[in-house]
């Protein structure tokens, strides 16, 4: 089984590496393999441990493997031209060394696909901002990611909602 995890200890970070291979492989007698290199702080890496103990998995590389497909098919749900609802929440320092100035830039330039914006000053440091957006499912997508990965925000998450590709309604008159 090619679980490889290789740990080693910076001052604030801890670098492991983990062994990736495609989805239905587990049975093949050569599984095509990419092995990539992760640095996590510590805390982070502990919260992923106890992720890892409370759902029941052998090592790390099987749950970053989880993880990262479900986030791909998360993200894969709705065609690229398709119209969209969506929501991004950010969570931020305001400290963070222009990251303000640069969370609202990126909303001036994508104008068109923002309808509203919720800013909450959680405490002395920390920002909560929920961003309501529309438009194609890609242009949703792409300033989402944009916003998402401003370093410095802590966390994000975006939430797409497409009515257009629900399952029509069926009424049975039988
Ligand atoms: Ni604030």
């Amino acid at each position: 089984m090619p679980h490889t995890i290789a740990l080693g200890t910076s001052d604030t970070s801890i670098d492991y590496c983990v062994t990736l291979r495609p989805k239905g492989s587990d049975d093949s007698p050569m599984p095509q393999l990419s092995r990539i290199g992760v640095s996590l702080d510590s805390e982070l890496l502990d919260r992923f441990d106890k992720f890892i103990a409370e759902k029941g998995y052998d090592n790390r590389s099987e749950a970053f493997r989880d993880l990262i497909r479900d986030r791909l098919v998360g993200t894969a749900v709705v065609v690229s031209k398709a119209p969209v609802v969506g929501t991004v929440t950010l969570i931020y320092d305001h400290h963070t060394r222009l990251l303000p100035e640069k969370l609202a830039d990126l909303q001036h330039e994508h104008h068109e696909v923002v309808i509203s914006t919720l800013h909450a000053h959680l405490d002395h440091d920390t920002c909560l901002e929920v961003i309501l957006l529309r438009g194609k499912s890609h242009d949703v997508q792409q300033l989402a990611d944009k916003l998402i990965s401003a370093k410095g925000v802590r966390h994000g998450r975006l939430v797409m909602s497409s009515p257009e590709t629900v399952l029509p309604h069926r009424h049975s008159h039988g």
